[in-house]
């Protein structure tokens, strides 16, 4: 390499400037040429503003529900905390392109820094703030591995809530030091399913020894926040919805400018699939550029385990978001909201539906989706930590080993393709799962066709709709 090559090499971490995170959210849905359906009620009514609004607070039902407004404003006191520990770097993993021996460029936008440890303080920090300002009292939500919950602990904190989080039970125990941050923060936290809920109560009479999963807390949460006095509870959702989609574009928005500032453009971006919102919100100004035609050849892929395969072995129907089929239906790729994944080390991606953008650009053939086993998936995990020093949660872990795996195909081919990944957030609270990879003793499941039977046996009949 030559000096001069040197000098204007990439850097390795490029942060933008305080002044250039973006103030606006960007809305996906106003660019996607089919939207995706409304949400409906099991009646197949569509789900209006006021049959939300004992569950969300008003203004986060009105990002919602809203299809056609393509920016929307982040209010001053959201920005000044997200000033707080953004802008995330993009970060250019030369480390890993040297040892696959590849021509492509790997990007990735690390969104792990800071104290819940993921991306889900962007959302958690918006849903919180809208709350307080709706003169909200207390809030309710669910958590898998326990990124979101601690997020939204940290957002309540701030803002002054009470927070409610139904932990599912095999992260609860996993993960005791994710229970005790949350904690740290004040919230209140409970293994789900419990008998604190009529709902928890009545799959508990189902399946004692159940692990849990995100539908079931879901269920839980949304009972609790209902029963919360003189209306003053919310219940709080940390993926899926299209609300955190547009909230999680913060990261998009970032990478695009940043890829711009380095006069790149990625031909692959990838993200990890749980409910769907750290993809949606990478892909979202990239997307846009595709669906407008601009840059019509860009690839999309969502990464998802092979325990839980809504995107690639799912149906495309109207589900519930919850197990005790309490909340609106969604038009998504579902498991069946009855699906119970196995107790996979990646907690953030046990759920049984899909975000339904994500799952909309994917029925029109805009985005590609992949399933993966959970022991190559931290074989990947180790490598890009021993490389580039960040250990990964096992969720991010996904996206790192299809990038590596696209980088491996360049090899082949010779072609020196951009790839973008999101590398959602650190793993040092999943050392028990890493414990276990290391020692041999992690398996791999990959659920039966008459197991996925049975949970599409609970998506729901709705006259006249399906
Ligand atoms: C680190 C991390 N990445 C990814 C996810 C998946 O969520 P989503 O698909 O909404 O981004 C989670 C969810 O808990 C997570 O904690």
């Amino acid at each position: 390499m030559t000096a001069q090559t040197q000098t204007i090499r990439e850097p390795h971490r490029l942060y933008l400037r305080e002044e250039q995170i973006p103030t606006r959210w960007y809305n996906l849905r106003a660019d996607m040429p089919v939207k995706p359906e409304p949400m409906r009620l099991p009646t197949g009514a569509v789900a209006s503003k006021a049959d939300l609004s004992p569950v969300f607070a008003d203004a986060l039902i009105d990002h919602e529900l809203d299809d056609a407004t393509p920016y929307f404003d982040i209010p001053e006191p959201v920005l000044e905390m997200y000033r707080v520990y953004r802008p995330s770097p993009l970060c250019r993993a030369y480390n890993l392109e040297r040892a696959l021996n590849t021509p492509a460029k790997i990007f990735y936008k690390f969104e792990g820094n800071n104290t819940s440890g993921s991306h889900k303080l962007n959302s958690a920090v918006a849903q919180a703030y809208y709350a307080k300002a709706q003169g909200l009292t207390n809030v309710t939500t669910e958590t898998g591995a326990g990124q979101w919950g601690t997020a939204l602990a940290e957002a309540c904190a701030h803002y002054g809530l009470d927070l409610d989080v139904f932990m599912v039970k095999c992260s609860y125990e996993q993960k005791p030091f994710r229970r005790n941050i949350m904690e740290t923060f004040h919230a209140s936290v409970t293994p789900s399913p419990s008998d604190t809920t009529e709902v928890g109560r009545r799959l508990l009479a189902q399946d004692p020894d159940s692990s849990g999963s995100l539908g079931t807390a879901i269920s839980e949460a949304v009972e609790r926040a209902l029963h919360v006095p003189e209306n003053r509870g919310r219940y709080q959702l940390g993926s899926v919805l299209n609300q955190v989609v547009l909230h999680q574009s913060i990261i998009g928005l970032e990478s695009y400018e940043a890829m711009r500032e380095l006069g790149e453009y990625p031909d692959i971006v990838i993200g990890c699939a749980g409910g769907g919102s750290n993809l949606g919100g990478l892909i979202a100004p990239f997307m846009r550029d595709k669906l407008t035609g601009a840059r019509p050849d860009t690839r999309f892929i969502a990464v998802e385990p092979e325990s839980c395969p809504s995107l690639t072995r799912g149906r495309f129907a109207y589900d519930f978001a919850d197990t005790g089929q309490t909340c609106p239906l969604c038009k998504m790729y579902t498991l069946g909201n009855g699906f119970i994944p196995n107790p996979d080390h990646a907690g953030g991606l046990r759920y049984h539906g899909m975000s339904p953008i994500i799952s909309q650009l994917k029925h029109d053939g805009y985005l590609e989706a992949v399933a993966v086993s959970q022991t190559d998936v931290f074989e990947a995990g180790e490598r890009f930590a021993t490389l580039e020093t960040i250990l990964p949660a096992p969720e991010s872990s996904h996206a790192i080993l299809q990038a590596i795996r696209e980088a491996e195909r360049c090899r082949e081919t010779g072609e020196a393709k951009t790839i973008l990944f999101g590398l959602t957030g650190t793993g040092y609270f999943d050392m028990v799962a890493y414990d276990k990879f290391n020692r041999g003793e992690m398996e791999d499941h990959r659920p039966t066709d008459e197991e996925l039977e049975q949970g599409f046996a609970t998506i729901p009949r709705i006259e006249g709709i399906q």
